[in-house]
């Protein structure tokens, strides 16, 4: 035994790392050649250091020494590269000619088309959209709107009251007084928006939407709300009659209830008009006087029309939607029907 056998068993432990390869099992027989502990080609080495002479020993064993740190080294190297291989081996394979996974697409709401539609037929005529809040206080939602506090009137409108006097508009006529208060007439536009009400069964939920319309300007005249209602109730739901009916609202007057035949039967009466052929769509009538006077309008001046109708209803109508609590189930199947 020599330094001359040490390199030699140097020399081929590299040439057997190297035909190794990346090879887990020819790396593990290479490991119990060089380095194994019962009879590896180290062991040996390290058992011959005994039988040299002392001259030889130092460099013997600092030469020995090298050596085993080399080999494992190396091993240890050639082991981290197989399991880097072979865990890029097992990744799944990526087919670049399938088509890619498609988003789910989205729908709009039932009752969001309908805005859109009536807004679209509007803003055709030269009105413009307004919004207003929601938690309303009591002057717009109904004082200023010749709602006083004793009204028996307010009791339709069964309110959220909120803490502090505040309440959740029970309908979308606040916005009118709070335009009338804040823009001088010529007035066009048509309010979009959520009310509120307590009340829940097939027809009615505790939220739902309404259109408010308000018109104020010299000289206009109930013949101007019948043919503008006309107009728009003719172009959303085609082909069908109009008839106006005598009604009553606390901020209109006279006041009229807007019918439409039934969209289901013709007029000729159904489930869904409970045979009358007729379905009431919109409640309407000319700005009172004493509303103008209280926000602030001259009313010897300036005459109005206003009118209101639920979103939802209309919705209802035209998509043929059985419950009205199926569109604010937050079911997406429901609006997918609408894509
Ligand atoms: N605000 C009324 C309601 O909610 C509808 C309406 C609006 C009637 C405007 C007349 C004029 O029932």
């Amino acid at each position: 035994m020599s330094l001359q056998r040490l390199n030699e068993v140097r020399r081929s432990f590299l040439a057997d790392l190297e035909a190794a390869g990346s090879d887990a099992e020819a790396l593990e027989a290479v490991r119990v050649r060089y380095a194994g502990r019962r009879s590896g080609l180290l062991q040996e080495l390290t058992a011959a250091l005994r039988e040299l002479p002392n001259g030889e020993k130092r460099d013997y064993g600092r030469a020995l020494n090298e050596l085993k740190k080399l080999v494992d080294s190396q091993l240890r190297e050639a082991k981290r590269r197989t399991a880097a291989a072979s865990a890029a081996g097992s990744r799944p394979m990526v087919d670049v000619t399938l088509p890619g996974r498609r988003p789910p697409r989205g729908a709009e709401h039932p009752v969001h088309l309908v805005r859109r539609r009536i807004e679209t037929i509007f803003l055709r005529m030269g009105y413009s959209v307004e919004d207003g809040p929601e938690i309303e206080d009591d002057w717009h939602n109904f004082e200023a709107l010749n709602l006083p506090p004793d009204h028996p009137a307010r009791d339709d409108q069964d309110t959220f009251y909120l803490p502090g006097g505040s309440l959740l508009r029970t309908h979308t006529s606040p916005v009118q007084a709070r335009v009338m208060e804040e823009y001088e007439p010529p007035i066009r536009i048509v309010v979009p928006g959520r009310v509120y009400r307590r009340d829940s069964d097939l027809r009615h939920s505790p939220m739902f939407h309404q259109l408010e319309g308000l018109v104020v300007d010299e000289g206009i005249t109930f013949g101007h709300l019948k043919a503008t209602l006309e107009t728009f109730l003719k172009e959303l739901f085609h082909g069908v009659e109009v008839r106006f009916r005598p009604s009553y609202f606390p901020f209109t007057e006279p006041s009229a209830e807007v019918d439409i035949t039934c969209i289901f039967c013709g007029g000729k009466g159904c489930g869904v008009c409970s045979r009358s052929g007729w379905i009431e769509i919109l409640g309407s009538g000319m700005v009172d006087p004493r509303v103008f006077e209280k926000l602030g309008v001259d009313a010897e001046r300036y005459t109005g029309f206003a009118f209101g109708l639920g979103l939802d209803r209309v919705a209802m109508l035209l998509f043929g939607i059985p419950d009205l609590r199926l569109m604010f189930s937050g079911d997406q199947r429901v609006a997918r029907q609408f894509a």
